[in-house]
């Protein structure tokens, strides 16, 4: 199977690496605008190839989209990251320029593709999709859930010392700073409710520090983070290539579901060969779904200033 990641910065280089020692795809195509940027990127990977054990081809091309000709899923990391200080939507101004001529392009040589969006803001980015091109509804997921739930994974750990293999737990909502929903009541130790475990004081701050993971990488490293996007990204790619009918929180367009209409927001989806093979209702507190709804005005709000 062919993946093209679009970005060959840092967190689609880490995205291709983590694809790449999975070794589920056959060929990795990494583009970058940058002259010689993503070859290079490309070539060092595939010298880890021995090391890592992997057999997946990379390749790299600037800016060459016949390269990433049938591709059957493509990711989209590419835009300007945040620097500190900076929210997610902030990025909106030169980011839906590059993400919609990246996805007019990529479609042009892999019309059948499954696009995954990871540029910023998020939620905004894959909504313009759906609005720019004829892809099904099907074929556009935005990552952003899976990254917030890892990170959240990561609080409760810290919060019950615990190993995180121990702990479950799902992050739904938009994927920005004050509009991520962690759901608390949700998340469990062992099948174990966690507030078994720890504090509602504890619990809360676990939840604000979810909501700003982005910011806090973001104020220690001046960037956006990349190891856990690039890793989350390859879940996603992994669960469709593999076809493994996997649970995820994904930025997907709502028609109905959740009682929100014309968005894409973080919900539990099923994601298969087809793509979102099934968007999953699950029941939530009378407070988390007014967490949700208030998290849709916002993402509405930033979608307002696509020039659609
Ligand atoms: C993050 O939260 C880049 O939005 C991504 O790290």
């Amino acid at each position: 199977m062919k993946i093209t990641v679009v970005g060959a910065g840092a967190v689609g280089a880490s995205c291709a690496e983590y694809i790449a020692i999975k070794d589920f795809a056959s060929e990795v195509v990494l583009l970058d605008i940058k002259e010689g940027f993503a070859e290079g990127k490309a070539m060092d990977l595939m010298q880890t190839a021995s090391l890592n054990n992997f057999d997946t081809k990379i390749t790299g091309t600037t800016n060459d989209y016949s390269k990433t000709a049938n591709s059957s899923i493509c990711v989209v990391t590419s835009g300007i990251p945040r620097k500190p200080g900076m929210t997610r939507e902030e990025l909106i101004g030169i980011n839906a320029g590059i993400v919609k001529t990246v996805t007019s392009n990529l479609i042009k040589y892999s019309p059948d593709t499954i696009l995954i969006i990871v540029s910023n803001p998020m939620d905004s980015m894959t909504y313009l999709v759906h609005k720019t091109t004829d892809l099904p509804k099907n074929k556009i997921i935005g990552m952003g859930g899976a990254l917030d739930s890892a990170r959240f994974k990561y609080r409760l750990a810290e919060a019950l010392n615990a190993p995180i293999s121990d702990i479950d737990g799902m992050v739904i909502g938009g994927h920005s700073d004050v509009g991520m929903v962690p759901l608390i009541s949700n998340a469990t130790r062992n099948s174990i409710n966690i507030s078994e475990f720890v504090s509602k004081e504890r619990l809360e701050k676990v939840k604000q520090e979810t909501k700003v993971g982005g910011a806090t990488l973001t104020k220690l490293l001046g960037t956006s983070a990349w190891y856990a996007p690039g890793a989350a990204v390859s879940g996603l790619v992994q669960a469709i290539a593999c076809d493994q009918k996997k649970m995820f929180p994904c930025s997907v367009l709502l028609e109905g579901e959740y009682g929100l209409d014309d968005l894409s927001i973080g919900v539990p989806v099923i994601l298969g060969k087809n793509g979102i093979e099934e968007i999953v209702k699950i029941e939530l507190s009378e407070a988390d779904m007014k967490h949700l709804h208030e998290s849709a005005e916002g993402v509405k709000k930033t979608n307002n200033l696509l020039a659609l």
